[in-house]
């Protein structure tokens, strides 16, 4: 079986356009213009790359985007001041504090003093309880947009034998809860799993998020599942730099039914879910109808 691509870069600019659409209709109808708040603290080049990106996409659809960018010093109590004042401006519906944070800050501490119902990243510990009690919440975006992707790919999920490789608190296990709360049959796998290759051997859903370059073989693979590579991983080969994902693609592809490409799979659904959840936070916010099909 040769496997279909899952164009996450064709699907996550269809989805910007549909939140395009949505914030439109709210400023022309409602007077209403959603905004998110990034803060950034300290220099970590690969963290400013992506809050440049997110600022210029939130720009992009319509969306206030206002960037805090904070020096590597900034003590516990100046962070949480600025979470504080983020939190009660009526202007601001999403905040998102980029990780990682600089070790002298507690990130937890941080995390949890943002507004559940601003926290765009699903990470704040009432968000993780909703989730994981079904209930409706803000869903962290990487998750998200696999749930998108699979849900547009299959139309049911239900009764399908899903495996999560990887337990992150950020994409595994809330990746896990979304499987379960769509009727999938879950199983979290880790790196000590006792047979890692005969549980994905199982599965009609793979989702791969360890981080480990191309760790999942080909011959893992159930002829035709559907296979969710969340891993960015950059290796050097044949004196190049070049990402690759936690599955071997080429093998895999050969015997998945469908599969995500590294790059341009998951990768661009992230910022696009972080958008969609600015918007659900923002229609929310003001009890307005919830966007339909940006949601979990
Ligand atoms: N750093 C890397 N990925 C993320 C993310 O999804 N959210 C935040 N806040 N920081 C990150």
């Amino acid at each position: 079986m040769v496997a279909q691509v899952i164009d996450g870069k064709a699907f996550a600019a269809k989805v910007r356009a549909q939140v395009a659409d949505q914030v439109a209709k709210l400023k022309e109808e409602n007077g209403i213009t959603p905004g998110l708040a990034v803060v950034l603290v300290g220099e970590d080049p690969a963290s400013q790359v992506y809050v440049r990106s997110k600022g210029k996409m939130t720009v992009e659809v319509g969306m206030n985007s206002y960037e805090h960018k904070l020096d590597a010093e900034t003590s516990e109590a100046e962070l949480l001041a600025l979470i504080d004042k983020l939190n009660t401006d009526p202007a601001v519906h999403g905040i998102l504090v980029q990780l990682p944070l600089p070790k002298h800050l507690n990130e937890d501490l941080v995390i949890n003093s943002i507004d559940p119902a601003k926290d765009v990243d699903g990470f704040h510990i009432s968000n993780v309880g909703l989730l994981g009690t079904g209930q409706k919440s803000m869903v962290p975006c990487t998750p998200l947009g696999c749930l998108m992707m699979l849900r547009d790919h299959h139309g049911s999920l239900s009764g399908m034998d899903a495996v999560v490789i990887g337990r992150s608190n950020i994409v595994g296990k809330p990746m896990a809860q979304l499987l379960l709360g769509d009727s999938c049959t879950v199983t979290i796998a880790h790196s000590r799993t006792k047979d890692l290759p005969d549980v994905v051997r199982r599965a009609d859903i793979v989702v791969a998020a360890v981080g480990r370059p191309e760790m999942v073989p080909g011959d893992w693979i159930k002829e035709g599942a559907t296979v969710i590579d969340v891993g960015i991983n950059r290796i050097e080969r044949d004196g190049k730099t070049k990402l690759v994902g936690d599955v071997d693609y080429a093998s895999a592809a050969e015997r998945a039914g469908a599969i995500t490409p590294v790059p341009g799979g998951v990768g661009p659904m992230t910022i696009a879910c972080l958008l969609a959840n600015t918007l659900t936070a923002c229609c929310r916010a003001n009890k307005l109808p919830e966007p339909e099909g940006l949601t979990a």
